[in-house]
């Protein structure tokens, strides 16, 4: 036996960054010779080009010491040119800081952060991150605005693609990793990148999964499920926050004194900067906070906002409201010091160019393409798998690749994809045919999602017919997740449903890989398929990786971090709900629907695996601890099937009786364990207050004297249980 001994809090957080007395001289010193007009150039983040140029009026702004940042100006001759202007050029010769959405990888693109979250494997997040800043930072990107660690309860909104699903705790774990993984334990570091964590905050909680909609949170759940995931990012020394589009309670996150001030600043002693979402600032006019400019500039500023990004409220109106003394001059330079500080944590001033030998070497290496093969493949997630239809035999004489995606190379690259490039991507059809080189493909495309005719469909079941097993590639087009792509249904998009149907009738073994960025809702498809992967958009590599799990290489071992609806209609759906007062029963008067299941399709923790596990043993020790007190849980996990494979053991925690209600499960600790046939491991848990407590009537953070429920399982639904109490 494996003896595995996991504490729960897995690695200490590093401290967030504390203020170094050098670099607090040097922003000083710097700060003093500052005009007003070089200052606020500090504050200003400007707009590249598509292809990563900068725009002419940028150089000569850089000359004057007036533009403190850039996004998506990048590759180390672009990045180098502009820097050249600052650095070599301006009276003062504060380097540019380029910033740069690398959401998933640079050039070599892993799977989404969704993808990577049902991983439920912090240590691959954290190569995946590291990947990403070595061959972002070899192309001259210093900073990128990522990882998006907004909890997203509602799949209609299109962002949930980024992110990592509905869990605080598990989004917490997913931060630290992108966090660290980018950052290392000094951001100077040759490939090392700022992080940024956004949005700040609510964002994901947009009303009917529109994109940028207002948002209405209480403070308990935001401070126990939004902002934990920011909470942890901040402790693991993230550099920069960026300010939501959102409105919350009635002001616009971007002019919210309560969450970047009092929350941010105030209580976790955030020394790093926060820059505005795109053109935030301005766009307080429009969420009817301000009258015009001047007023959006006030408001962000005063409430917390450092950076403004692409529109240009702080420099057009700062120098007026400060003479007029409305704005006070302290509140300028302590934005400007957050700036500089991050610039000098960063080693800009040392090492302000990019590498321009190093920029081909790094990008795009064989042994980044292999890391972003495996955590593809990590992250995919059975679904479904009657009969063992997975894996096929790799002895099989034909296959018949069939579906719109099945050779879409941007679908699979994903949605945010920094530079990667679709070309690079290898699709599902790339990877049967390099699986089985020797067996007959048969491939059935038809056309775009949207545009699936008849002759398609009838193609699709004549390719079945004609073949020994089918793989069925559906799912969303590369653009119908992402930003500003908010859905009002969940169903596989088109036609796809009738082309699968047609397909399946031929009655052939067949799995549906399913690509996309959300769940969908998928009853119909269900019900017809016998066997459903979840692949999401699993990047530059992605179709190798699905092959590898279609044939066996690879036995799919990742969970669901966001609950998969039946229906629209059932949304918000979530794991961590609260029970209330007439919790969801077969009877009446129970906060049930009368025209289908309260159940989700699947639940948060789902996924199967070609091989079995049973956990046992659980144990608790001690079973009854003070209040400071901690105890230790003990399972067992044995893998009694034929396969090696992996199950992701889930801790979930339940007050049932409380100072104020509570969510009727909370994980609280997980572990993902690697077993051979036959092999079992111990996993062991520490619970703690931080485990424990809770907020109470008053919004204090205590421990309450009572019973706590433990479960642990394979998923949020069954598993083992046991009592731990807190003695008064
Ligand atoms: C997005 C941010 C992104 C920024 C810069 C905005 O539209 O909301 O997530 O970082 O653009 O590209």
């Amino acid at each position: 036996m494996i003896t595995l001994l996991f504490a729960l809090l897995a690695a200490p957080a590093a401290a967030a960054p504390s203020l170094n007395a050098d670099v607090e001289t040097q922003v000083q010193d710097l700060l003093s010779r500052m005009t007003m007009d070089e200052k606020l150039g500090q504050l200003q983040q400007l707009d590249g080009l598509a292809d990563g140029t900068a725009r002419p009026e940028q150089a000569e702004l850089a000359r004057k010491g007036l533009l403190g940042s850039v996004l998506n100006v990048r590759g180390a001759a672009n990045v180098n040119a502009l820097q050249r202007e600052a650095v070599e050029h301006s009276r003062l010769k504060i380097p540019i800081l380029f910033g740069f959405d690398v959401i998933h990888g640079y050039r070599t693109v892993f799977p989404i952060p969704l993808a990577l979250a049902s991983s439920w494997d912090p240590a691959l997040v954290k190569d995946a991150a590291r990947t990403a800043a070595v061959e972002a930072e070899a192309a001259g990107v210093r900073w990128t605005f990522s990882p998006m660690v907004d909890i997203a309860r509602d799949p209609r909104w299109g962002r949930v693609a980024e992110g990592a699903g509905e869990d605080p705790y598990l989004g917490s774990v997913m931060a630290r990793a992108w966090v660290r993984g980018y950052q290392g334990g000094d951001p100077s570091q040759p490939g090392r990148v700022a992080a940024c964590a956004k949005h700040w905050v609510g964002y994901g909680a947009a009303e009917g999964g529109r994109d940028y909609n207002t948002t209405e949170i209480s403070e308990r759940t935001l401070r126990e499920i939004y902002f934990p995931p920011f909470k942890a990012a901040v402790d693991a020394g993230v550099l920069t926050f960026m300010s939501a589009f959102n409105d919350l309670d009635g002001e616009p996150a971007s002019a919210n004194a309560f969450t970047l001030t009092q929350v941010l600043r105030g209580e976790w002693k955030f020394p790093g900067f926060v820059v505005s979402d795109y053109k935030a600032v301005d766009e307080l006019i429009s969420h009817g906070v301000a009258a015009d400019g001047a007023d959006a500039a006030r408001l962000a500023l005063t409430s917390g906002v450092d950076m403004e990004m692409v529109s240009r409220d702080y420099a057009s109106n700062l120098p007026a409201l400060i003479q007029a003394g409305k704005v006070p001059a302290s509140a300028v330079d302590e934005a400007v010091r957050r700036v500089l500080r991050v610039k000098f944590l960063l080693g800009l001033f040392d090492r302000p160019y990019a590498d321009q030998s190093r920029e081909s070497i790094a990008l795009f290496s064989a042994e980044n393409r292999a890391a972003a093969r495996r955590a593809a493949a990590r992250s995919l997630v059975l679904l479904k798998n009657d009969g063992n239809v997975l894996p096929f035999s790799k002895a099989l004489k034909s296959v018949a690749v069939i579906g719109p995606l099945a050779d879409d190379r941007a679908a699979t690259l994903g949605s945010w994809t920094g530079d990667g490039r679709a070309a690079d991507a290898r699709t599902v059809l790339d990877g049967v045919r390099a699986a089985l080189p020797r067996a007959a493909v048969v491939v059935s495309t038809g056309g775009a999602i949207g545009a699936l005719s008849d002759l398609d469909i009838s193609s699709a079941a004549a390719a079945a017919r004609a073949a020994d097993a089918v793989v069925l590639v559906l799912g969303e087009m590369a653009d119908m997740t992402g930003e500003a792509s908010g859905r009002s249904t969940l169903d596989l998009p088109g036609r796809q449903l009738e082309l699968a149907r047609a397909a399946l009738s031929a009655g052939k073994p067949t799995a549906v890989v399913l690509l996309g960025g959300r769940p969908l809702a998928l009853g119909a498809l269900l019900n017809a398929a016998p066997a459903v992967l979840e692949a999401w958009q699993p990047g530059t590599q992605g179709g190798d990786a699905v092959a590898d799990a279609l044939f066996g290489d690879a036995n799919p071992g990742g969970k669901l971090t966001m609950t998969f609806p039946r229906s629209v209609g059932q949304i918000p759906i979530y794991y961590n709900h609260k029970n209330g007062g007439r919790p969801a029963s077969d009877k009446y008067y129970s906060s049930k629907y009368i025209d289908g299941p309260w159940t989700p399709q699947f639940p948060f923790g789902w996924g199967l695996s070609y091989t079995t596990f049973t956990v046992s043993g659980l144990a608790v020790d001690p079973v009854s601890i003070s209040a400071g007190g901690r105890s230790d849980v003990r399972v067992y996990v044995a893998n009694d099937g034929a396969r090696a494979g992996d199950e992701v053991v889930q801790l979930y925690l339940r007050r049932r009786t409380a100072d104020v209600t509570r969510p009727v499960a909370e994980l609280k600790g997980f572990r993902r364990v690697s077993l051979k046939p036959g092999e079992d491991a111990r996993v062991d848990f520490t619970l703690g207050p931080k485990e424990l407590g809770f907020l109470d009537r008053d919004m204090k953070f205590a421990v309450e004297p009572g019973d706590y429920d433990i479960t642990v399982g394979t998923s949020s639904v069954g598993g083992l249980s046991a009592r731990l109490t807190v003695a008064p």
